[in-house]
């Protein structure tokens, strides 16, 4: 038998990933919720969906859909939402599954608060929680993460990451994307509430939004971070969209692998450094990843010898694990993509087939998911911390961890 599903939230992002979670195989019921009506009804129309959505089961709020027997939400309502509606989730026996970040507001202590309080309350129900981290499930990191596995990067020395997101950005400006969230009920509220925050002075910066960049480095690395030292850039023209706050962050992380991370969030910059402005590289004694190039030295095998030396470039296609072919099937007919040779996962990177499968597949199968809350909050933990640093100068802060999930 499978899982019942709500999906809470069916804005610019939510509603790409609606298809994907109502096909997959394991989902037998799925309900909608949002607080614009009318946002549900592309989905509610389509003949497609009749088979596991009830008329019945279109809710305008909330509330209306935790009172419900379903077994999981997938939340991807606006980033300062994420937090409480995941722990009213599970305080309602739901499982789980959020947006990125764990949640983005001005004031990191209560960043940190939350992420406390997603892994207390998961511990305590024991229900399930995932991070919809997309880097996670790009083809680099699941290639870096298999090369780990098998210990090739020898011992791990150096990683970067980094998220280059122009304001201006002619693929995604955040100036449409942030008057899109605050045109709806719930973003007329948060400029309310918004004001609050700056009129107590807490300060937010990019690294409030840092999963895209830290994920990347912890999730292969396996490691988390000790300490950190910031950075920051602070807008200099009165641009409006920065408030006069920090648009550019810079952080160096001491790990507990004893590697050296960078990282990188920037909203106000001309293009990127890489082949991709959300990317990250990784050093290691015996193997580097970069720029979609493997590069080995085999020193694993002795005795050393220079004309062992390998440098690989990969595709996409060398680097994906392969997802389950009736999963592939179902989101194939989902996405209208049938006849059209094997499934090749899109969007951002093609992590976001993975995401649905990985969060289905971990509630059908009573686990914990890859991106847990234990792992999430490392991500999020580097980049309130990093802020913090920017703001007093540079001072070296210690990092907080959960640990590893139980
Ligand atoms: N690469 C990535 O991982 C990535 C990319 C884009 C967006 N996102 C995340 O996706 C999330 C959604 O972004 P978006 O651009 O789709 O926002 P959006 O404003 O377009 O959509 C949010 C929706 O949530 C609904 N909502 C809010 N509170 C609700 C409630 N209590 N009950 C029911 N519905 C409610 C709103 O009505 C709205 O329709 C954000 O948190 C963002 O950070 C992640």
């Amino acid at each position: 038998m499978g899982i019942s599903i709500g999906l809470v939230g069916l804005g610019q992002f939510g509603s790409v990933f609606a298809d994907m979670f109502m096909s997959h195989p394991l989902v037998d019921r799925v309900a909608l919720c949002d607080r614009e009506p009318e946002r549900m009804t592309p989905f509610a129309e389509k003949e497609s969906w009749r088979a596991k959505l009830r008329p019945t089961d279109l809710y305008g709020s909330l509330d209306d859909i935790l009172s419900t027997d379903l077994d999981a939400l997938v939340v991807i309502t606006q980033p300062w939402l994420h937090a409480e509606q995941c722990v009213r989730a599970m305080e309602a026996g739901k499982h789980v599954y959020s947006a990125v970040p764990i949640v983005c507001i001005p004031d990191g202590e209560e960043i940190l608060e939350w992420c406390d309080r997603i892994v207390e309350t998961c511990r305590r129900t024991g229900l399930r929680y995932m991070l919809g981290e997309t880097t996670y499930y790009r083809p680099q990191a699941q290639f870096c993460r298999r090369m780990a596995a098998q210990g090739l990067f020898g011992d791990f020395v150096y990683a970067e990451g980094e998220y280059f997101h122009d304001v201006d950005s002619p693929d995604c400006n955040l100036r449409v994307v942030q008057q899109l969230r605050t045109e709806s009920s719930s973003g007329q509220e948060w400029l309310v509430q918004s004001a609050k925050y700056r009129e107590r002075g807490a300060e937010s910066g990019p690294m409030h939004y840092p999963t895209h960049s830290t994920s990347g480095p912890v999730s292969v690395m396996g490691a988390h971070a000790l300490k950190v030292t910031g950075y920051g850039y602070r807008n200099r023209n009165g641009d409006d969209h920065f408030g006069g706050e920090i648009s550019n962050e810079t952080a160096l992380f001491e790990m507990s692998n004893g590697a050296v991370v960078r990282i990188c969030e920037f909203r106000e910059c001309a293009g990127e450094l890489g082949l991709d402005g959300e990317t990250f590289r990784i050093m290691g004694t015996q193997g580097t990843f970069r720029e979609n190039q493997w590069i080995c030295n085999h020193r694993d095998v002795p005795p050393a010898d220079a004309s062992r030396f390998e440098r690989v470039s990969l595709t996409d296609e060398e680097m994906f694990e392969p997802l389950p072919p009736e999963v592939a099937e179902a989101f194939k007919a989902a996405l209208g993509m049938e006849g059209e040779g094997d499934f090749i996962p899109s969007g951002h990177g093609g992590s976001h087939p993975y995401l649905v499968h990985e969060f289905v597949d971990a509630v059908a199968h009573d686990r914990h998911p890859a991106i847990n809350a234990w792992e999430a909050a490392r991500y999020m933990a580097m980049g309130v911390m990093a802020h913090q640093s920017a703001l007093r100068d540079g001072e070296r802060l210690a990092v907080p961890d959960w640990g590893d999930a139980p």
